[in-house]
């Protein structure tokens, strides 16, 4: 591991598909970053099994049994903050991370922590987002990585991923074609941030721009 790389952990509750992704991305000697830590609040999330497969040092904080009240968050996250700095992470990618964080952690990596959610934002916060967009007959669907906030699912946004709906879409056939898009997205949003491209100024990510940088139309259904 190079010690110019930005260090990464990421903080997951389940299959880790991101996470690979982003294992998959780091695998690359240059992706300006390194995952240092994968950290799960559930025992047994098949996404630690992917880091040690990937020879990444893991944590299980469970936060069963700390009780569910203010001071029981407030004590796990005493617990998660405290390995994240041990392991010296200079950026924390929630990457299918369960679970509501207090003011504490959230402000204690202002700028710091990143998370990825199934739905192009500000649209589709919160859960089934894939029903939704499907009820709501929507034509374009995503997902989103954004800097965390205090505030659920909302903060400045770094990267999107749209995808077409298509006729007879369930559920599942979306959030299959939106975990795609997750796949790529994850890996550009940390790049972007490692190479010091970001900039945060109130809600709105800048971005330093490259040649090639403009996107075409994305149109659905397609012209
Ligand atoms: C992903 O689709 C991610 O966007 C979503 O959970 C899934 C985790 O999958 N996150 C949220 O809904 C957070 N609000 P993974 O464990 O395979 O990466």
């Amino acid at each position: 591991m190079s010690g110019s790389k930005l260090k990464l952990a990421v903080l997951i509750s389940g299959r880790g598909s991101n996470l690979q992704a982003l294992i998959d991305a780091a695998a690359d000697p240059a992706f300006p970053a390194e995952i240092a830590l994968v950290l799960s609040n559930v025992e047994g999330a098949y996404g630690l099994e992917r880091a040690r497969l990937a020879g990444i040092p893991t944590a299980t904080i469970p936060h069963k049994g700390m009780g569910g009240g203010e001071a029981g968050r407030r004590a796990h996250e005493a617990l998660i903050d405290a390995r994240l700095r041990e392991a010296g992470a200079e950026l924390i990618c929630l990457a299918g991370y369960m679970r509501l964080l207090t003011p504490f952690l959230v402000d204690g990596w202002h700028d710091r922590m990143i998370n990825i959610h199934p739905a192009l934002l500000p649209s589709y916060k919160g859960l089934h987002t894939h029903e939704r967009a499907l009820e709501d007959g929507v034509r374009l669907h995503g997902c989103t990585v954004h800097y965390v906030r205090t505030e659920m699912d909302a903060g400045p946004i770094i990267v999107q991923a749209a995808v077409p709906v298509l006729s007879g879409d369930t559920p599942d056939s979306l959030a299959a074609r939106v975990l795609t898009a997750e796949h790529k997205a994850y890996p550009l949003a940390v790049r972007l941030i490692a190479d010091g491209r970001t900039r945060v100024e109130g809600m709105v990510v800048h971005i330093e721009q490259r040649p090639g940088d403009e996107a075409g139309l994305l149109m659905s259904p397609s012209p």
